[in-house]
């Protein structure tokens, strides 16, 4: 049985590692934006999902979904979320407009293990500040905590910063041809990274409040 005492402690550590930047070896911080408050989204956000995907240029569409998907194509896979079985999780900016979106689909299988695929998008005006690996972290904590023992990457062999960030989690990346796959052993879920999982989720909602109440205000004010 689960004491109070380690509920406790795995709390006030996932508090810490949530809201405190990671710091080098000498104590500096090594990431001023380590806090980036990763919301799990919902059917309501589709109209955001479907303008974020809609706004990718065309090689970006190409390497997120490894085909020059058209608009009607991106509606419809925003049409057929499936917000039930899977995760998708979202970085807003102040005015609510979707940063960055990963999908996190389960149900897949992998030499008959659960295994689950990571697909992620960030705007071109946001890259480069550690959101996409960041969704990645959060997506593998996510997976953890579902039972789930391999996440799947599929990019194109181009993508150095996709597989980057793969490789940087400890992905084992099996190129064939100009498409690569990036295999993600994960391991059992604790008592640390369930707590990591419902802070980490507080803290994007208490963001998600805030940024909401502060643009409602603002549409009032410009009305
Ligand atoms: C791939 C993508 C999600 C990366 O997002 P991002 O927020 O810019 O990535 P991060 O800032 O977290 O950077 C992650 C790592 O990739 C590296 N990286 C980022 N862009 C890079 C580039 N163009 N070339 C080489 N490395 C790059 C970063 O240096 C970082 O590595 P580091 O931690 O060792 O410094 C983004 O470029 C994107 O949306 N691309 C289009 C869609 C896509 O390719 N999706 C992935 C297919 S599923």
């Amino acid at each position: 049985m689960i004491k109070a005492v380690d509920i406790v402690k795995a709390s006030l550590r996932a508090g810490w590692a949530a809201l405190c930047p990671k710091q080098d070896s000498d104590g500096h911080d090594a990431d001023a934006q380590t806090l980036v408050p990763i919301r799990s989204l919902g059917p309501h956000q589709c109209h955001r999902i479907g303008a974020h995907l809609l706004s990718l240029n065309a090689a970006d569409r190409y390497l997120r979904f490894g085909y020059a998907v058209q608009d009607a194509q991106i509606l419809h896979y925003v049409d057929g979320l499936n917000f039930e079985r899977d995760e998708v999780l979202g970085i807003f900016d102040r005015k609510l407009t979707l940063l960055a979106v990963a999908h996190l689909a389960y149900g897949q299988t992998y030499r008959s293990r659960g295994c689950a695929e990571f697909g992620v998008s960030v705007i071109s005006r946001a890259r480069g500040r550690g959101y996409g690996a960041g969704l990645f972290d959060c997506a593998a904590m996510h997976a953890v905590n579902q039972g789930v023992d391999t996440l799947l990457i599929h990019a194109l062999t181009e993508n150095i910063a996709m597989l980057n960030i793969a490789r940087a989690a400890g992905a084992r990346v099996v190129r064939d041809g100009a498409e690569s796959e990036a295999y993600l052993e994960l391991p059992q879920a604790t008592l640390n990274s369930r707590i990591a999982e419902i802070v980490q989720a507080n803290v994007a909602d208490m963001d998600y409040r805030l940024k909401r109440q502060a643009k409602l205000l603002r549409d009032s004010l410009t009305t």
